[in-house]
């Protein structure tokens, strides 16, 4: 099995290196091995390497930044993935792609389910749809993953910020009426692994998040709650209150029975946020 690995230094890429089978032949890169929005970039390295399987981890992902960067976040969440998806198409691969909940607009109380319509908020959650609507009109033979609020040991993230805050006993306030499924990276690169060892679930979207509903607030005092710190430095606030004025869904849980008719359970949350908080503390 031959598989081409992008944004491989990001906290999925780094999980996902550590958990492929060692007689799989794997080109990782970062964005200086391949930068997916320089198409001939993509085309000489899949044209070169001719990968059985592309996992697209690679995105333009500060959700703050793309407001003020539009043309960045398109280049790489919308062309990144055209060209990939059309190189995999040209050279027989299979495409993995991960895409995110905020393509939904947050006004339902209900988990979104794979055939939801999508309604994004912001650049980050429309340049991601027109990455995902590119592989979907197209045909391309692909999965299309989409999860939310990735956390985990590695690279940057909500729990880690949260976790160096704490150490540093500084006042933090976060929102409290921001409600989604904290999904652990390693967990997600189980699933793909998975997928593509079983081969017997059909090309498509599926859905796939942590087994907890919680809000940003919630979810920093259980860090705190886990590491034994204070957790009066965390203070409850609303979203438009907060510094950065980015409009963000309020409530984008996924439903992941399409995948869990699979077989393929949720994150557990119990299980990534205790796991990431003791690695985080045996490395001081
Ligand atoms: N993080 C979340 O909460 C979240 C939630 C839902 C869905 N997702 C999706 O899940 C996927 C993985 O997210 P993640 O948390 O692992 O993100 P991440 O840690 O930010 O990793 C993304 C990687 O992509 C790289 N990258 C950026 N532009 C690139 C380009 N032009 N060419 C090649 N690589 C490029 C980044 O490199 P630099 O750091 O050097 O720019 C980074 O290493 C993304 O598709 C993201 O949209 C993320």
């Amino acid at each position: 099995m031959k598989v081409l690995l992008t944004g491989g230094k990001g906290q999925l890429g780094q999980s996902l290196n550590r958990v492929f089978p060692s007689d799989w032949v794997i080109l990782s890169t970062d964005k200086v091995i391949l930068d997916i929005s320089i198409k001939r970039h993509v085309y000489e390295v899949i044209c070169s390497f001719k990968p059985d399987i592309i996992i697209n981890t690679a995105a333009f992902t500060s959700v703050d930044a793309a407001e003020k960067d539009i043309e960045s976040s398109k280049l790489v969440n919308y062309f990144g993935v055209k060209y990939i998806a059309c190189a995999a198409q040209k050279y027989g691969s299979k495409l993995i792609h991960i895409s995110t909940d905020y393509v939904f607009d947050g006004k339902t109380k209900s988990a979104y389910k794979e055939i939801d319509k999508p309604q994004p908020l912001n650049i980050y959650g429309s340049t991601k749809l027109a990455g995902e609507l590119f592989i979907t009109e197209n045909n391309v033979n692909s999965y299309i993953i989409r999860t939310s609020w990735i956390y985990s040991e590695y690279g940057k993230n909500f729990l880690k910020s949260i976790y160096n805050l704490l150490l540093k006993k500084k006042n933090i306030h976060i929102v409290g009426d921001q409600i989604g499924c904290p999904t652990y990276a390693p967990h997600i690169a189980d699933l793909i692994i998975a997928i593509i060892k079983n081969n017997t679930i059909s090309p498509g979207l599926y859905h796939f998040c942590g087994d907890k509903v919680i809000s940003w607030y919630d979810f920093a005092c259980e860090i705190a709650h886990l590491m034994g710190a204070d957790k009066s430095l965390i203070m409850k606030i609303d979203s438009k209150d907060y510094k950065f004025s980015t409009i963000r869904p309020s409530f984008s849980a996924l439903s992941c029975n399409k995948l869990e008719r699979y077989g393929y359970k949720r994150s557990n949350f119990l299980y990534g946020i205790t796991h990431s908080i003791d690695k985080l503390m045996n490395f001081k």
